[in-house]
């Protein structure tokens, strides 16, 4: 071994990473109506934002759709964990649709914050990423109320009819920093621009991003394990670079690590997003420990004891 003086290579593995209360209870939520139903078992659109989770239901019976009108008249259908407007409840009613409400309980608690908003009349601004299933079904709570703002361009656009009745909220995954960043550039235009009421970013995210932070600054590289459609992993990322990772790269399997991004390296930090399973991040640090990067050293942020119970929906029928 040439290594000489070098320091040793080491791996920093994030804690809290991975699994979340709510991603937990989604697929948990899919693999318990697949027991207890059989299959098929369709789920509108992804349960949640991650490749592997996607292709192992779809083998035991899934069927993943797009929108509610490619369900059979009567079957059964599963909602993701990012939520759905009340259009689409509607639409499942009137096929007829058994439904499974898998929404996770804390965008539940952004979509009540937006209905009692609306109900009180303020304009909305929603700070999150056009296109995101959890902002399609946040703001479908109230379209006539909520104005959508992802970029710093879309500060400008924002029109409000009372700038004394001005709410933010804003989808749960995003980046802590960028949201604030956002704020701020919202209150330069509305000074009286009030708060949600609890914090809407969720505390998996939030733990997620402070873990990666800490370690950020001694990594050369950062691994992030997620899918390219996962919010909260692509901020991971983002997070990395700007804490002082010297790079970073998203990757959903070990196979994906390209051997030239290790070249120089003596430390690697490695998390994943809130829809990852363990078992992918373990397959990483193998990778890592065959090329010589055996020794790894957790960095303990916080510990994560909530839990959610499975929906009433499903409760009912669980054979005990
Ligand atoms: Fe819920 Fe946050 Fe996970 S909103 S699904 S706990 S990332």
């Amino acid at each position: 071994d040439q290594d000489g003086a070098l320091p040793p290579k080491r791996v920093l593995l994030a804690k809290p990473r991975g699994y979340c209360a709510g991603v937990d209870r989604a697929v948990e939520t899919v693999e318990r109506a697949l027991e207890t139903y059989g299959a098929p078992v369709y789920v509108r659109k992804e349960i949640v934002h991650n490749r592997h989770v996607v292709e192992t239901l779809q083998e035991r019976g899934a069927i993943f759709v797009d929108e509610t009108d490619e369900v059979p008249e009567g079957a059964l259908v599963v909602f993701s964990a990012h939520g759905v407007s009340p259009a689409v409840h509607e639409q499942a009613a009137e096929r007829k649709l058994r439904t499974i409400d898998a929404t996770c309980p804390l965008v539940t608690k952004v979509h009540k914050e937006a209905q009692r908003f609306a109900r009180d009349d303020y304009d909305i601004l929603l700070i999150g990423h056009e296109g995101h299933e959890e902002v399609e079904g946040t703001a479908g709570e109230a379209p006539e109320h909520i104005q959508l703002v992802d970029t710093a361009e879309d500060v400008d656009k924002v029109v409000v009819r009372d700038p004394s009745k001005v709410i933010w909220l804003s989808q749960t995954t995003l980046s802590v920093d960028e949201t604030l960043e956002r704020v701020d550039q919202l209150k330069q235009r509305f000074p009286l621009l009030q708060a949600p009421p609890s914090d809407d970013i969720c505390y998996a995210t939030q733990n997620r991003q402070v873990a990666v932070k800490t370690m950020a600054p001694e990594c050369d590289l950062v691994l992030v394990v997620g899918s390219t459609n996962s919010s909260n992993s692509k901020r991971l990322v983002e997070v990395a670079l700007q804490a002082g990772a010297r790079a970073s790269y998203l990757i959903d399997y070990a196979r994906e690590i390209d051997e030239t991004w290790l070249d120089g390296v003596r430390t690697v930090g490695v998390t994943s997003g809130a829809s990852v399973p363990d078992v992918l991040v373990m397959q990483v640090l193998d990778y890592l420990a065959e090329r010589g990067w055996g020794q790894v050293e957790e960095i303990t942020t916080a510990n994560e004891k909530i839990a959610f119970s499975l929906p009433k929906e499903l409760r009912r029928d669980l054979v005990r």
